[in-house]
C-alpha cells in the first residue's frame, strides 16, 4: 500500500476496513474468553463518547491540561481506596497491565540503587504462574528473574520456596491476585512479609482482581488478603480495561508512599527541546482512555459493580459445572476468582480448542511448562453469561469430536528434526513452518499442528521460533 495521491472517500474507507475485519474474532457474540471485557452497548457508546471526547487531548503536559491531571488524580483517589490504601497511596494511570508492571519493577529497581548501591546484578523472585510481563521488565531493565515452581495442587506460589530463592541480590517479589491462567490468589500476606524481612520490594499483581475481588469479598466469598492492608505490600498493579469494563488502554499503577512512587519517573531537561516531565512510560498520552476510565467507574458506580460481581461469579460456577460433567476434562486448581484453566489425560487440548474455535468460540491454549502439560484457559466474564449452556452443550461436542481425530502424529516428526538439525533449525525453521502448516506467512486453518509444534519444544527455542514467525508476519508484501 501507499499514501493515496488524494484522499479516498469515507465509504470507500470503511468498506476496506470491514472488509479487513472479516476474519476478526466476534467480540459481541459472547463467545469469547479471553481479550475481551464487554460491557454491553449502553456502556459501551456512552464510553466511546466520552472517549472521543477526550481523544486529542494529551497528558504529555499536566500544566496545559489539567482537566486530565484531575482525572487522573480522581481515579487513583477511587482505586486506593477500592484497595484499601491510606492518604499516603499514590499512583498513576497506565496504558494496560504490563506497562504498570514495567513501573513497578523499573521503580524497583531505581529505588534500589540509591538504597542499596552495592547490588550491582539485581534480581526478581517470581512464581511460574506470574505474569509474561514481570520477564518483560526484567528483559528491560537488565534485571534477572529467578522463576519458582508453585505448588502442584493449588498453582498457588509456595512462600518457603519462593524465600529459599531469595539471595543478597534480590530487590523485588510478586505474586498475583489472582494469576491469570489458572485463576488463584497467591498467599500475598506470607509472601509480603518475607519480602518485609528481607527488606525487598514486594508487588501484588492485581492486574485482574483489583478490581473485582473486592466485590467478591462483599459477596461472601473467601478472598484473601491481597492489597495495602497488607504492610508488606509495596505496590498494586490494577486493571481498569479488565473487570471494571473501562475501554482498553487503562490501568492503574499504585504505590504505598510518594518515596516509591518517585523512582518511576523520568524528568530530562538537558537537550535543546521542551522540558520533559514523564511519570508513566509513554509521553505524549491521548486523554481519551484515562476520560473514558473515569467516566465508566462513575456511570456504572458501585452497586451495579457488585451485581456484574455476582453475574460473573454465577456464570464461572455454571462454567465449572460443565467441565465436571465430562469425564475427559479435569480443573487444574480450583479457581478464586473467574479465570481457570482445564486439560485432559485422554484428548488432545487443541484440537478441542479447534473444535470449539469451528463452533464460534474463543478459549486459549497454555502450551506446557514446567511439568504441567497443556491445558486450556478461560477468563470468564459479563458477556458469557448469558451463554454457558450453550457452551455446555458445544464443549460435550467439541471433546466427543476432537477424540475422534489423531493426535501426537507429529511429535516424532518434531523429535527427529531437532535431533537431525540441533539448535540450527532455530535459524531456518522452514521445516518446522511447514510441519505446523504455516504456508506463505499464513496460518492454517486449524491451529492444533502450530501449538503441537511449538509444544513439543523446548520453551527457549519456541520463544525464538515465535520471534522468526513474528518477524514473518510483520512484514508488508510489497
Ligand atoms: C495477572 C495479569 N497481569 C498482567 C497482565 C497484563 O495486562 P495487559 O495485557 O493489560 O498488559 C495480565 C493480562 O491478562 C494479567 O492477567
Amino acid at each position: 500500500m501507499k499514501i493515496p495521491e488524494t484522499g479516498r472517500a469515507r465509504e470507500e474507507i470503511f468498506e476496506a476496513l470491514g472488509r479487513y475485519r472479516k476474519n476478526d474474532m466476534d467480540w459481541q457474540s459472547g463467545r469469547a474468553f479471553g481479550y475481551i471485557f464487554d460491557p454491553g452497548q449502553e456502556i459501551l457508546s456512552f464510553a466511546k463518547e466520552v472517549y472521543n471526547l477526550f481523544l486529542s487531548e494529551n497528558a504529555l503536559d499536566f500544566s496545559v491540561y489539567p482537566s486530565l491531571l484531575q482525572i487522573e488524580n480522581d481515579l487513583v483517589s477511587m482505586m486506593r481506596k477500592h484497595l484499601q490504601g491510606g492518604q499516603k497511596v499514590v499512583g498513576n494511570f497506565t496504558s494496560g497491565g504490563t506497562e504498570s508492571i514495567l513501573l513497578a519493577v523499573k521503580a524497583a529497581r531505581d529505588y534500589f540503587r540509591k538504597k542499596r548501591p552495592e547490588i550491582t546484578a539485581p534480581e526478581m523472585v517470581v512464581p511460574t504462574t506470574a505474569h509474561a510481563a514481570f520477564h518483560k521488565a526484567a528483559h528491560y531493565f537488565g534485571i534477572k528473574a529467578v522463576t519458582v515452581s508453585v505448588d502442584t495442587k493449588t498453582f498457588k506460589a509456595d512462600p518457603d520456596r519462593m524465600a529459599a530463592h531469595i539471595t543478597e541480590n534480590t530487590i523485588f517479589m510478586a505474586g498475583s491476585a489472582p494469576s491469570y491462567t489458572q485463576g488463584v490468589i497467591d498467599p500475598i500476606a506470607a509472601l509480603a512479609r518475607i519480602a518485609q524481612k528481607h527488606g525487598i520490594w514486594f508487588h501484588t499483581d492485581a492486574c485482574m482482581g483489583g478490581f473485582l475481588l473486592p466485590y467478591f469479598k462483599r459477596l461472601g466469598r473467601d478472598v484473601p488478603g491481597f492489597d495495602f492492608s497488607l504492610e508488606g505490600v509495596s505496590s498494586i498493579s490494577v486493571d481498569l480495561h479488565k473487570y471494571a469494563y473501562a475501554p482498553k488502554g487503562a490501568s492503574m499503577i499504585l504505590y504505598r508512599n510518594p518515596e516509591l512512587r518517585a523512582c518511576q519517573m523520568f524528568a530530562f531537561t538537558r537537550w535543546l527541546g521542551y522540558t520533559m516531565i514523564n511519570p508513566t512510560v509513554q509521553s505524549t498520552k491521548s486523554g481519551g482512555p484515562m476520560a473514558a476510565a473515569w467516566a465508566v467507574l462513575n456511570y456504572v458506580g458501585d452497586k451495579q459493580y457488585l451485581a456484574f460481581a455476582e453475574k460473573q461469579l454465577f456464570a464461572v460456577e455454571a462454567i465449572k459445572k460443565a467441565i465436571a460433567s465430562i469425564p475427559e476434562l479435569y480443573l487444574l486448581a480450583e479457581p478464586d476468582m473467574t479465570l481457570l484453566s482445564f486439560g485432559s489425560d485422554s484428548v488432545n487440548v487443541f484440537h478441542i480448542i479447534d473444535e470449539m474455535n469451528l463452533k464460534g468460540w474463543y478459549i486459549q491454549p497454555s502450551l506446557s511448562f514446567d511439568g504441567v502439560p497443556a491445558n486450556i484457559h478461560l477468563t470468564v466474564t459479563l458477556s458469557n453469561a448469558a451463554h454457558t449452556d450453550r457452551f455446555a452443550a458445544d464443549l460435550k461436542q467439541g471433546v466427543a469430536d476432537a477424540k475422534k481425530l489423531p493426535s501426537g502424529e507429529l511429535l516424532p516428526h518434531v523429535r527427529q528434526i531437532m535431533e537431525k538439525q540441533g539448535e540450527a533449525i532455530l535459524d531456518d525453521p522452514a521445516s518446522l513452518f511447514a510441519l505446523a502448516g504455516i504456508q506463505g506467512g499464513r496460518m492454517p486453518e486449524r491451529m492444533a499442528p502450530v501449538n503441537e509444534v511449538l509444544d513439543a519444544l523446548p520453551p527457549l527455542w519456541r520463544e525464538k521460533i515465535l520471534l522468526q514467525v513474528t518477524n514473518a508476519f510483520f512484514h508488508p508484501e510489497n
